[in-house]
Formats: structure tokens, C-alpha cells, sequence
């Protein structure tokens, strides 16, 4: 269904205000002046205006005009997704925590404290890791089905890190990258940091539609394709094994990257392996331990096939010459004593129940999510306004994220994202049923 012509003025001018091409505080056009430029009658242009002051991107001066408001985002959260208040319910971000983390890291802190090398962690390391960091990795991607040398691993400064040095080292300016039509919003950034070509491809419930990532691949020279097969952020899907195999054949045969992200993939019991697994020759898997272990530890790994760690190691020297020896000593202490494994058996039970609260809460909306991850998707109807309601959810002290961030085609779904996973367990109730009351008050009435 076509969207009205209001609606798609009202998308083009908050599109424009997010992106900053119309800066803050800039003067908008009198309703006549928008109507008469537009071809719409004024009454058309009021409403725009109104819809968008609803959505909090303009503000309407009695006698002086309509504004653009100052939506910069306040120092300390991402540039990707909407601002956070400091007073809001989070349901944007997830940094998933479990209680009792912050003694895990005062035992850890103690137990370093009383070992016998804290002269090393004070000096340099290789960029890519100290080899016993790098065994320790390997014997833990090894549950994961992985079966990686450890000269073949890199210690990264978080997935996020983990990503940057591929695009760094596989991919230059202009580069064709097949990615997902809705993708984690930290490689778009990354994109137009380092110029890329992003080729949106559809989903569909198994994954990225294999016969247009094929035909596209036929079409345009796909250096790379950036995918998470297990545990899709954001809409939580495991891709099957036998479209792994497809997918892996895809990119051999056009001679394309695989960039595997398995930032999730832990929440997924019993997934089919990994691409890297399969594929070791044309894979670079990136996954990190924001999700399973602490957002602020920053360690995360990288397995690349064998020819690609010089110029991988070399963009982590560029970055940060090397991941700070102090985490990873923790985070690997964590790898070797069960730790890590039994945080992660915890958090996939804590996602579990948040997922089931959400789908009671939120029963009757085509809900799209994995029964163990910590978020869900909520499609919207198409002339519903997802900036309307997340204004309108900021109102009511609810931050959620529109499609707008994951979205890598010109037409952005209307739908809302929802984090399950940094707030407690009643007030994520709560929460959600007022996300759904306003849902369905505006979006689905
Ligand atoms: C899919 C995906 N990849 C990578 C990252 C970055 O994670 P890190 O905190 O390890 O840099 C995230 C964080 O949300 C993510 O969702």
C-alpha cells in the first residue's frame, strides 16, 4: 500500500532533520510556503507539521514559526540509535547484566591482584593477543563448534572493534557489501566511515533471501557479505544448516567474503555450525563478550583464515596496537574457569523469561523475535508512524528504537525494536503493556 503524500513529506523532512541536513534550529517554511512549494493544499501542510512536532523533531513558535529541534544525541550513548533520557525505562540498548557480576569482577580483580606476571600487563602486547589469551580463545570457540588455530585468532577491542579491522583490512572505498535489508546499525556506521557500497538484500524467516543475494552477486561484484546466521540482530533468526550451505556456496562461487557475526549467536541452543566452521577459507568470524559476560569489558575475537592475520593484525595495530592486557586477562580467566559458560547458560535462561513476557504482553501483534533472545521486532502497519509512537512512548519515560538504525534500504519499514534486556524483570511488565496500550492506541486502532 502506498503511503499517503503527507506521510511521505513527513518521512523525507525527518529524514532530513535526523541526518542533519536540516540543522537545528533552522526555520521551516509557513504552512503556505510548504503547501505552495509541495503543490499541497495548506491544511496538508499543517498536518505534516503537527505530525511532525509529534514526533518531536520540529517545535511550533506561536507567531515566530516551526523550528527544527536540537535532536543531537547527549555524550555517552550511540550515535546510531535515538537518545536515551537518563530517566527513561530502557527497551533501546541492551547491555544484559545479571546480578552478582560486579562480585565476579572483584574476585577476578583479587585474584590478579595476587598473581605473579602483573608486570607484564603494564607493557605492550602483540597486537594481536599474547598466545596463552589466544589458546584460551580457541579452546572456547571450540564449544562453539569452531575449531580455530590460535594463530589464526586476533584479540579485538570488542566485536564492534572486531568488525572495524575487517572492513580495514579486507575492503577499501567504494567496495560492494551484501548486507542484510535490516542489519545491526554498527556496520552501517562503519559503511560510511570507510565508504562502502551497502547492497541491501531481503530477509525472509530463514535468513538474507539467498536468490537475491545470488542474483545480485551475478550483477554487481559482492566483495563481501556481512551476515549473522545465528541469532540475527534484529530480528533474532537462526539460519537453517542447509542455508548455510547455499549461502557459503554464494559467496565461493562470486569469490565474496563471508563477515560472520556471532555477537548473539550464544543465545541459540543447538545451532547449526558456523559459517567459519564450514567455511574456514572464506570466512572472517567476529563475535565479542558484550553479550554473554559485561557491554564495558570491550574484549572481543576475531578468526580469520591464515593469509589475512598480517593485515588484520596490522589494522590493530593502526587502532589501538593492542586490546588492553588487563581485560583480556580477566576475560580469559573467565574463558578457563567455566565462568563464561555458565554466565551465558544464566543469561539464555534471563532472555527465555523476558522473551515469554513479551510475548503475554504483547499477545496479538505479529511479533517477530527468537524465543531465547534479548529483543524482539514489532512490524507496524504501513501507515502507522513508528516516530510518532516512539515519541510519543518518550512522553511516557519508554525509550524503544524505530527501524530507522537497521534499515539499509531507501524505504524504512515502519516497526519497532524492542530491548529486553537492561531493565528488571516487573518493570519490563509494566513496561511492555504500555507499549502495547499505546501500539495498538495508535498504530493498530
Ligand atoms: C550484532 C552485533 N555485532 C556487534 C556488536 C558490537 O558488540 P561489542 O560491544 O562487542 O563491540 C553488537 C552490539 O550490540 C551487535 O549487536
Amino acid at each position: 500500500m502506498a503511503a499517503p503524500r503527507y506521510k511521505t513529506l513527513v518521512d523525507a523532512l525527518a529524514s532530513d532533520i535526523r541526518a542533519g541536513r536540516l540543522a537545528a534550529g533552522t526555520r521551516l517554511p509557513t504552512h503556505r510556503g510548504l503547501a505552495a512549494r509541495e503543490g499541497i493544499a495548506v491544511v496538508t501542510a499543517t498536518r505534516v507539521y503537527a505530525e511532525l512536532e509529534a514526533m518531536g523533531l520540529v517545535s511550533r513558535e506561536q507567531g515566530r514559526g516551526t523550528f527544527v529541534r536540537d535532536i543531537a544525541v547527549p555524550a555517552g550513548h550511540g550515535i546510531d540509535l535515538q537518545v536515551v533520557a537518563t530517566d527513561a525505562v530502557d527497551l533501546n540498548f541492551n547491555y544484559p547484566s545479571l546480578p552478582g557480576q560486579a562480585d565476579l569482577l572483584r574476585q577476578a580483580l583479587r585474584g590478579l591482584a595476587g598473581s605473579g606476571d602483573l608486570d607484564s600487563l603494564l607493557s605492550y602486547q602483540p597486537h594481536r593477543g599474547r598466545p596463552q589469551d589466544r589458546a584460551s580463545i580457541a579452546r572456547h570457540l571450540r564449544r562453539r563448534g569452531l575449531s580455530p588455530d590460535p594463530d589464526q585468532i586476533l584479540v579485538v577491542n570488542g566485536a564492534q572493534h572486531g568488525l572495524a579491522v575487517t572492513v580495514m583490512a579486507t575492503l577499501g572505498a567504494g567496495d560492494v557489501v551484501a548486507v542484510d535489508a535490516l542489519t545491526y546499525p554498527g556496520f552501517k556506521v562503519l559503511a560510511e566511515a570507510f565508504r562502502l557500497d551497502l547492497e541491501p538484500i531481503p530477509v525472509t524467516p530463514d535468513g538474507p533471501d539467498l536468490d537475491a543475494l545470488a542474483q545480485v552477486c551475478a550483477r554487481r561484484p559482492v566483495r563481501a557479505i556481512y551476515t549473522m546466521p545465528t541469532l540475527h540482530n534484529p530480528l533474532g533468526r537462526v539460519m537453517p544448516a542447509d542455508e548455510r550451505t547455499r549461502l557459503i556456496e554464494i559467496a565461493r562461487r562470486h569469490g565474496s567474503l563471508l563477515i560472520e557475526d556471532a555477537s548473539y549467536a550464544y543465545l541459540a541452543e543447538d545451532p547449526p555450525p558456523p559459517l567459519a566452521a564450514t567455511a574456514p577459507d572464506v570466512t572472517v568470524h567476529v563475535t565479542g563478550l558484550s553479550k554473554n559476560l559485561a557491554t564495558g569489558l570491550r574484549v572481543g575475537f576475531v578468526v580469520a583464515p591464515a593469509h589475512r592475520v598480517p593485515a588484520l593484525e596490522r589494522a590493530v595495530r593502526a587502532t589501538i596496537w593492542n586490546t588492553p592486557a588487563l581485560t583480556t586477562a580477566i576475560a580469559c580467566g573467565w574463558l578457563d574457569d567455566g565462568t563464561v559458560d555458565h554466565l551465558e547458560a544464566r543469561k539464555r535462561d534471563d532472555a527465555k523469561a523476558r522473551q515469554a513476557i513479551a510475548r503475554q504482553e504483547l499477545a496479538g501483534l505479529p511479533l517477530v523475535g527468537h524465543p531465547s533472545s534479548y529483543f524482539v521486532w514489532l512490524p507496524l502497519p504501513d501507515d502507522a508512524r513508528a516516530d510518532r509512537l516512539t515519541a510519543t512512548l518518550a512522553r511516557r519515560h519508554i525509550s524503544v528504537s524505530t527501524a530507522e538504525p537497521f534499515t539499509t534500504t531507501t524505504h524504512t519499514p515502519q516497526a519497532l525494536r524492542l530491548a529486553l534486556g537492561s531493565t528488571d524483570l516487573d518493570r519490563l511488565r509494566t513496561t511492555l503493556r504500555t507499549v502495547r496500550r499505546v501500539a495498538v492506541e495508535d498504530a493498530y486502532s
